[in-house]
């Protein structure tokens, strides 16, 4: 058997969480290959709303295990409100979730170097989540993080002390004063004291060599999903650099992030909004400042699911999607949101860029050159809306001119349309 893949393709919040829950029946295992809780990945059903940070969407589906993967990095703090927020709806997320051994911990002062870092930037900041990405992965490749594996060791306490020393002299040097700066509201040393209890506690879940338990399922015949959290445009090789996260999110993520070959990735399907958001700073050409974007983000409820920020607007940019779908061997689309367009009369998208005086439909080094500019087509919007709309072919047909054109642009079906948020209103063809 083989990996499949659900990943965003543009910069994030494109709606993943909904769509691996509503694949996960077809699946026996879900695993998130990459990122943390930078990620929010909201699922509705039942009237009831979940908003995931570290643990896959599938953990929803009992007969489903759920694997946090190598490549994840994980603040067990946070783990474990998910976990209890879970128990608190009745469900025992340890019976089907498993942790890897490999995957790195993100220490309450990876959180202060990033506040530390995003500071110190000013004007020109990242806008990062401030869950301590950047320092925990920076941590991983600079060979001196602690992993999941090393909570059993009897010399933790002693590595979790001098990581701790070399964080805090760094955010001395930068002038950062941690006994003033909260974590989720608390002070550092509660922060601490909360995150060892975690630490204790996740001795209690399923902690494995996941590689192994992968490859072994795949051999078995077990079907496998991977989730991507972020966007292709928050990867750290291809997105809007520095502007990005700090971890590969695309499909090539999946291999490092599992510890699966490249020859075990079955179909990649690539999930899109019908236009497009993105939360915190960097480039986005078809960015809109006006009643047309206030619209989107009212509409289609554009605040971050992790940190609430209000979500930036626009409208559809396909060389960014064709771009995507290149590096990710995206094999099929999955537009979400279209119901947030309802209301719009003609709908603009971006078909290819203007460069100084040249016309392009190639993605460029630098997004955020100030001579970019989107080269639009308009068209009719469907002006109604899609409650009543149960199959493919009850959608109205301005929206299916609009799919149609989008289908011919970037060369690819889209097979499912999400058409509000609740796992229900999902057309598939
Ligand atoms: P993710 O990070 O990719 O999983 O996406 P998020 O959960 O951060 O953001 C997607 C938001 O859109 C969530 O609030 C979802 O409940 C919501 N959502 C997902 N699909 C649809 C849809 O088709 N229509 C509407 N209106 N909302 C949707
Ligand atoms: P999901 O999985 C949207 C953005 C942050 C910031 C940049 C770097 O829910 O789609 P980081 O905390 O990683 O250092 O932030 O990346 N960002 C996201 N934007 N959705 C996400 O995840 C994101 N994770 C990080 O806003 O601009
Ligand atoms: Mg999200």
């Amino acid at each position: 058997m083989k990996v499949d893949v659900i990943l965003g393709l543009q910069w994030g919040d494109e709606g993943k969480g909904k769509i691996v829950d509503v694949f996960t029946p077809r699946y026996d295992i879900i695993a998130r290959f990459q990122g943390g809780p930078n990620a929010g990945h909201t699922i509705i059903f039942g009237g009831k709303k979940f908003v995931l940070h570290t643990i896959p969407s599938g953990i929803f589906h009992r007969k489903t295990q759920n694997v946090i993967g190598n490549g994840v990095i994980i603040d067990p703090l946070i783990l474990f409100r998910e976990i209890d927020k879970l128990r608190e709806s009745g469900m025992e997320p340890s019976e089907n979730l498993l942790v890897s051994k490999r995957a790195h911990l993100i220490l309450p002062t990876h959180r202060l170097l990033d506040a530390a870092l995003e500071s110190e930037k000013g004007d020109s900041k990242i806008g990062s989540t401030l869950k301590g990405i950047g320092p925990t992965y920076t941590d991983k490749y600079g060979r001196s993080g602690l992993r999941v594996g090393n909570i059993f060791d009897p010399g933790f306490g002693a590595s979790y002390d001098r990581l701790k020393a070399e964080h805090l002299e760094v955010t001395r040097h930068l002038g950062f004063d941690h006994s003033v700066h909260l974590l989720d509201t608390m002070p550092f040393e509660v922060y601490e004291t909360k995150w060892f209890e975690a630490i204790d506690r996740m001795k209690e879940l399923k902690i494995i060599d996941s590689e192994i338990f992968l490859n072994k399922s795949l051999d078995e015949g077990k079907s496998v999903l991977a989730e991507g959290a972020q966007g292709t445009m928050l990867d750290v090789d291809f997105g809007s650099y520095p502007f990005v996260t700090s971890s590969n999110t695309i499909t090539s993520g999946v291999c490092s992030g599992l510890g699966v070959s490249p020859h075990r990735i079955g179909k990649v399907y690539g999930v899109f909004k019908a236009y497009c958001t993105r939360v915190g700073s960097g480039p986005f050409p078809t960015e809109l400042d006006d009643s047309d974007g206030e619209k989107m983000r009212v509409g289609g409820n554009e605040f971050g699911s992790t940190t609430g920020r209000p979500r930036r607007c626009g409208w559809l940019d396909l060389p960014a999607l064709r771009y995507s779908i290149m590096l990710n061997g995206v094999d099929s689309l999955v537009m979400m949101k279209s119901d947030v367009l309802n209301d719009f009369r003609s709908i603009r998208i971006c078909t290819r860029y203007q460069c100084k005086n040249k016309i392009t439909d190639s993605f460029p080094f630098e997004l955020n050159d100030e001579n970019l500019k989107p080269v639009y087509r308009e068209m009719k919007g469907w002006d109604s809306s899609l409650e009543k709309c149960e199959k493919v072919s009850d959608i109205p047909e301005a929206m299916a001119d609009y799919i149609s054109f989008i289908e011919k642009e970037v060369g690819l079906p889209v097979d499912i349309l999400s058409i509000g948020p609740d796992r229900l209103q999902t057309l598939e063809r």
